[in-house]
């Protein structure tokens, strides 16, 4: 009889290889939470746009060496958004303008530009920095209630696409201001057109009640000043309605069919609108970043052209700030004292509203997390914070009652969505460093952390 000669399957040897490797570079502890927590691996699910876990566990890995506090911005983030919009822009014939007001960051300026969008800005250093950043002239739009006198020069004599007006004085200067200098000014007049974003009050800025824009019962005057003002190009008709608008298509869908009536008016009295500039306000998801990492421009696209009406020789402009960049950052901080008051618990971070204002001015709401905890254990233990900033002001609050794991002295945290209206309203205040800009493909540039608990780092 012939004995079988014991034989292992292909199968099991791979298996076993493959083991081997991955308990040899995890440990076992790490593949468990790789595999079952999302947190421990990037999830490359950004070609749907459907979810993306910025803040993996390489990534805070990296994060843990750095100085805090700091903004962290995610370039493979940023450059899919911007992608994704300029294939939506081209299929809707949209034209783009970012609203640089949201974050003027060289690196991500250049990128924007590079793809062929337009720069909305809201200041002269404004156009001068977008137009340094590699935006032309010829794809600059300016607005803002409050030009002066030299912002309108320099911008003028650049040759800026239009100036957005938003008051019949302005337009009068403008108006005089070419003439004085031999040329021929394009402008915009942005209309107030009393529609309710439904946003917070102080980021709604298409109501009457509000500093912007020209409204209803100046019409005639102005047309009856643009036909016959020989130094300005009438160009188009600008709105912006608000920000951080979520309620999409019923809000956009009202915008564009208020637009008809007043682009209809105008050129009923004779003035060729030739550009429909409807403003930005896409609105992000502040809840669940990871979940949403890219704003819904397919519907905000898709209810401006079902609703706009427009002719062959009209162009479409949008101004998309916060959409654009909001999720691509997160401000990361570390908790520097944990501290027990009469009726709550305190976490005392050192990023402040100096950092970051938005809470502060606004109540926004930004998602925060403990990086260091979601390290510590699987299943922790949670409890209610006041998340709170190192600046001598009580509305330095990131946060209040906040469930987060139990936190410790030192833990890294994150403070989401920080990459619209973060780093450009940051201050000195309290004399404090502004918190610098961290790359995600630029790691090894980062100022590193100092222990200074550790005598070796000490200059001897
Ligand atoms: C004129 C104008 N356009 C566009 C924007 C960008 O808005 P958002 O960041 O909400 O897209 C703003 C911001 O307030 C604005 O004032």
């Amino acid at each position: 009889m012939v004995e079988p000669t014991p034989t292992i399957s292909g199968t099991a040897v791979c298996g076993f290889i493959l083991m081997n490797i991955i308990l040899r570079k995890y440990g076992f502890f790490r593949y468990f939470c790789k595999r079952f927590f999302p947190i421990f691996e990037r999830q490359q699910a950004l070609s749907n746009m459907k979810k993306y876990i910025m803040l993996d566990i390489n990534t805070i890995e990296h994060l843990d060496k750095i100085a805090t506090p700091f903004y962290y911005y995610d370039m493979e983030l940023f450059q899919k958004t911007v992608d994704h919009v300029a294939e939506l822009a081209q299929q809707h014939e949209i034209k783009v303008h970012y609203a640089i007001k949201a974050n003027v960051e060289r690196r991500l300026l250049e990128y924007i530009s590079s793809k062929g969008f337009g720069a909305d800005c809201v200041s002269g250093n404004e156009v001068l920095h977008a137009h340094s950043c590699g935006f032309p002239a010829g794809k600059i739009v300016y607005a803002g209630v409050g030009k002066s006198d030299k912002e309108i020069y320099d911008a003028m004599m650049l040759g800026i696409e239009a100036f957005n007006c938003e008051s019949l004085q302005e337009i009068f200067v403008i108006n005089e201001m070419a003439h004085l200098h031999g040329v021929k000014a394009n402008i915009s007049v942005r209309i107030n057109p009393d529609i309710d974003a439904h946003t917070h009050k102080y980021v709604t800025t298409g109501l009457y009640e509000n500093k912007f824009g020209i409204s209803n019962h100046e019409f005639d005057k102005l047309i009856e000043f643009l036909q016959k003002s020989e130094h300005i190009n009438f160009f188009g008709l600008h709105f912006h309605i608000g920000s951080q608008i979520t309620r999409v298509n019923e809000v956009f869908s009202l915008e564009c069919k208020r637009v008809n009536e007043i682009v209809r008016y105008f050129e009923s009295k004779g003035l060729t609108v030739k550009n429909i500039n409807l403003g930005g306000g896409l609105g992000v998801d502040y809840d669940d970043p990871d979940g949403s990492p890219v704003a819904d421009f397919e519907t905000w696209f898709n209810a401006i052209s079902s609703n706009i009406i427009r002719r062959k020789d009209q162009s479409v402009h949008v101004e998309p700030g916060r959409s654009l960049v909001a999720q691509c950052a997160s401000l990361i901080s570390r908790v520097l004292f944990v501290k027990s008051g009469e009726t709550k618990n305190f976490l005392i971070m050192d990023a402040g509203m100096n950092d970051l204002i938005r809470p502060a001015l606004y109540g926004a709401y930004h998602k925060i997390e403990n990086l260091s905890a979601a390290q510590r254990s699987f299943f922790p233990t949670y409890q209610a914070y006041d998340i709170v900033g190192p600046v001598c002001e009580s509305s330095d609050v990131w946060g209040a009652g906040r469930l987060l794991p139990l936190s410790v002295r030192g833990d890294l945290m994150a403070i989401r969505s920080t990459g619209a209206y973060g780093q450009v309203m940051a201050s000195r205040y309290n004399m404090k460093d502004l918190a610098p800009t961290v790359f995600s493909d630029r790691l090894e540039e980062a100022p590193q952390a100092v222990d200074y608990f550790d005598l070796s780092t000490r200059v001897q």
